[in-house]
């Protein structure tokens, strides 16, 4: 992204995650794995499941009616809906159609990002062309995924992922601040290394789809580890260098969340003291597409974010897709 044509900022964010909790205890007793384990390696002690009847678009839509509320605006004010999803309700229609539906916003345009854990930052940055060049005024981004109905309960690396959703409503702003700049990478020799290869059109569903769990999703670890660790300094470093800025001027970085060891090596290379880097993954773990509007939400309502502050988002997903944005807040 060079330079935008009208200043684009954060109104108002939202989110919305299922009452059902399992506990790394509870996983104890039907995965082999440990709890003490889980916590010290992904800094992950519980996350929450959606029922058998909610759908990624029942998460969506109640995070984005909280985005919407807590913008100010109503669900008419709403031009476009960006839905980030890994897991969507259908292979068709979009997540998006149906967010739209529940929502009753029928003035927007609605379609989902394919992105995966990096969904979100993809969505706020697409957003903020079509408000930047003033084609829409209102956009509403929402990161929401349900990972539990396509995990594999009977592997030990069930333990990664909750579900969940979070929003935001991105708008224009008279004032010099918002968006200061995106580094978006893709790089799609990554694609095997995290995949739910059964069920589209390369394997449509079939019985063998079922019976070799392909369904499921299917993750390389130690490749996640290594790219992750690779790519987040990587983009954040130059979309510091692209707005002019050093490590030292970000008042708070929210990110990801995929691993505290991701996190801790990431804020180390980059020179982040890592009291600047929020987590939340204690609680909810990854939501994949939901894990940075969830944190982004959190931070914004508990007023740890101080108009003018620099904050630096970053993300790193399947595909591999991967980026870092940095925003003044306003
Ligand atoms: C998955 C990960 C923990 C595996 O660690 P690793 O050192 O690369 O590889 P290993 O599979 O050999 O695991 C090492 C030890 O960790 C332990 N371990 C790994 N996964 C475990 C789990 N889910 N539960 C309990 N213990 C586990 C085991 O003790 C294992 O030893 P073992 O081989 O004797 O069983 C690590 O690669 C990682 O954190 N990757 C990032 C994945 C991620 O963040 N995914 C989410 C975003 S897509």
């Amino acid at each position: 992204m060079k330079q935008l044509v009208r200043n684009v900022k954060i109104i108002g964010t939202g989110s919305y995650v299922p009452e059902n909790i399992y506990t790394n205890e509870y996983l104890e007793t039907i995965l082999p794995t440990s709890a003490k384990w889980i916590f010290e390696n992904l800094g992950i002690k519980e996350r929450r499941i959606a029922s058998i009847n909610e759908a990624t678009s029942d998460l969506a839509w109640k995070a984005g009616a909280k985005a919407i509320e807590h913008a100010g605006l109503t669900k008419d004010d709403i031009d476009l809906i960006i839905v980030a999803t890994a897991t969507p309700d259908r292979l068709a229609p979009s997540t998006a159609c149906i967010v739209q539906d529940k929502l009753q916003a029928y003035n927007a345009v609605a379609f989902d990002i394919s992105a995966v854990c990096s969904g979100f930052l993809f969505g706020m940055s697409v957003a903020s062309q079509y408000i930047a060049s003033g084609v829409y005024d209102n956009v509403l981004v929402i990161g929401a995924d349900t990972f539990s109905k396509i995990i594999d309960w009977t592997r030990r690396d069930a333990v990664f992922f909750g579900d969940g959703a979070g929003a935001a409503v991105i708008s224009h702003s008279n004032v010099n601040r918002g968006f200061l700049a995106y580094r978006l990478y893709s790089d799609g020799r990554g694609k095997s290394n995290f995949t739910i290869p059964g069920g589209g059109s390369e394997y449509p569903a079939c019985q063998k789809t079922i019976d070799e769990k392909m369904h499921f999703f299917h993750m390389n670890g130690k490749a996640v580890y290594d790219v992750a660790t690779e790519v987040l300094p990587k983009a954040i470093n130059q979309v510091l260098s692209d707005t002019g800025l050093t490590i030292d001027d970000i008042d708070l970085m929210i990110p990801h969340q995929p691993s505290i060891r991701i996190l801790q090596k990431t804020a180390e290379i980059i020179g982040l003291p890592f009291e600047k880097v929020m987590t939340n993954m204690d609680k909810y773990a990854n939501t994949s597409g939901g894990t940075l509007p969830i944190l982004l939400d959190e931070v914004n309502r508990a007023r740890k974010i101080k108009d003018g502050d620099l904050i630096l988002f970053a993300a790193v997903g399947s595909g591999w897709t991967y980026g870092a944005s940095i925003i003044k807040w306003a």
